[in-house]
């Protein structure tokens, strides 16, 4: 087996002992916990002088190498034009996106650096894979510096259609980065067909079969690889939640309420506004769940020095405050918002005694939350999922009760349907999608993607 080399923006290492909310370093985690190998990317510090050198961690068989950013790279590249330029467009929100030649010139000023310092790390037979929408760019590095190795690229995030990647001025730039990758990864069949609609109608590149395309001049292959979680150790933390006694605690608290909950990172594209109103929306067409509902939100802050993220947090403050001042009473409070991050045992639990997983996203590349919110579930009396479509889980989550997060109404119907469905319904869509969560695990999205890599090159 050769070595694994992970690169990502985030990478968490263990000592830090920081509960990082985040699809991404969740997963890498969990992935490389298990193979060993190098996990090379962004120490997290943005310092005046930052230190040229990757700092190096062992923890297990995993290596962490990290590197500091600049003040002016973290702006420029991580506020800028990855967060600012790419999040927005992938996530179809281009009316919040903002582009600046200097902030891309910045991007691929940190993905040059990641190339020269990953590259003496190397040996000569790793198996490079490269994560996420901050290191597009980094493949196309990696070969001016001689790298002729096969190297993966996965997208955790949307791909979007044609007609908004083309919105961005620099995007034959970066679809030409991707294709010097061998192997690209995406998360649902949505966005592979988005990108190969960009590359035939665009690049005027070609769909050659057998998952290979041409275009800028050379050949890859593109693959979905859906996103999973470690379903069994999501299993197993559900059924310890279950006696711990701080839920049994919780529990006793809630009396007869019915816990509806749901995790994000406080993210635009969360829905998490639209998700409040739908709350609302609920306490006025369904009076009668009124004290005996409550909703509990956990969101913890995330990129909170760009302005887009400053103000959905001021906005769901706002309403937060509006719709508990308009409806409770002195013994019950609609909404409980929690602005901090909870560990994977503690969000096992607060899943585990909740009614109702809802998840909203306006666009979300998979959402693990929704999965880990079915895995947790006591499969005698399983909580129901109410799962927006435009979530890559909804791909693979059928049995949840799908809905449209734009529509206030259909979503608090859905709840309603949800906190009234009988046991027997209620297992029988928990079974259907268990079923699919023990087979598309953390470990097969793992495994395949490196297996299709290692086949490159496809030339
Ligand atoms: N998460 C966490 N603590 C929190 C909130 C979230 O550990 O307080 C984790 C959550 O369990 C999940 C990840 O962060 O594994 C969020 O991933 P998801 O794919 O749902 O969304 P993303 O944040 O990647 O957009
Ligand atoms: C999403 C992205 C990841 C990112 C994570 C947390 O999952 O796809 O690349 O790491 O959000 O965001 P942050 O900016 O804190 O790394």
């Amino acid at each position: 087996m050769t070595r694994l080399v992970v690169v990502s923006n985030r990478v968490t290492v263990p000592t830090d002992n920081d509960v990082r909310a985040g699809g991404l370093a969740v997963a890498v985690q969990d992935a490389l916990a298990q193979r060993g190998g190098i996990w090379f990317g962004w120490s997290g510090k943005a310092i005046q002088k930052a230190d040229p050198e990757p700092h190096i961690t062992k923890v297990g068989s995993v290596t962490y190498a990290t590197l500091d950013l600049s003040r002016t790279q973290y702006h420029a590249y991580y506020n800028g034009f990855a967060n600012r330029t790419l999040w927005p467009l992938f996530h179809y929100r281009i009316g919040l996106m903002s582009f600046s030649k200097r902030e891309f010139a910045c991007y691929r000023e940190v993905n040059e650096l990641f190339a020269a310092k990953l590259v003496p790390l190397l040996h000569e037979d790793d198996t490079l894979w490269v994560h996420d929408y901050h290191l597009i760019l980094l493949g196309e590095e990696l070969r001016k510096r001689g790298l002729q190795r096969p190297m993966g690229f996965f997208l955790h995030t949307p791909f979007p259609a044609a007609e908004i990647f083309t919105v961005l001025p620099q995007h034959e730039e970066l679809a030409r980065a991707l294709c010097a990758y061998d192997l690209v990864g995406f998360q649902t069949d949505r966005d592979l067909r988005s990108f190969l609609d960009y590359i035939v109608h665009e690049a005027g590149g070609g769909i050659m079969g057998d998952h290979l395309i041409h275009a800028f001049g050379r050949t890859l292959r593109v693959e979905i690889f859906p996103i999973g979680i470690d379903t069994e150790l999501y299993e197993k933390a559900g059924a310890m939640a279950e006696d711990s006694e701080a839920v049994q605690q919780s529990k006793r608290d809630l009396g007869d309420l019915s816990c509806v909950v749901g995790v994000d990172r406080l993210d635009y594209s969360k829905g998490l506004v639209e998700r409040f109103q739908a709350f609302e929306c609920l306490l006025v067409n369904y009076p009668e769940l009124r004290r005996k509902t409550t909703l509990l939100q956990i969101a913890p802050p995330s990129r909170s020095e760009v302005p887009e993220y400053k103000e959905i947090r001021r906005h769901l403050e706002g309403e937060a405050g509006r719709i508990n001042g308009q409806y409770a009473e002195l013994d019950w409070i609609p909404i409980n918002y929690l602005s901090r991050s909870y560990n994977r045992e503690e969000l096992a639990g607060i899943y585990r005694m909740s009614k109702i997983g809802l998840v909203t996203s306006l666009r979300d590349g998979m959402n693990l939350v929704a999965k880990e919110y079915v895995a947790v579930q006591n499969p005698e009396d399983p909580g129901v999922l109410v799962l927006s479509r435009f979530a890559g889980a909804a791909g693979e989550l059928e049995a949840a009760l799908i809905v449209n997060p734009y529509d206030s109404e259909g979503v608090a119907d859905a709840i309603a349907r949800g906190l009234a469905m009988p046991l027997e319904e209620r297992q029988e869509r928990w079974k259907a999608m268990i079923e699919v969560l023990r087979t598309n695990t953390l470990m097969k999205w793992r495994d395949s993607f490196i297996e299709s890599l290692n086949e490159a090159p496809f030339e």
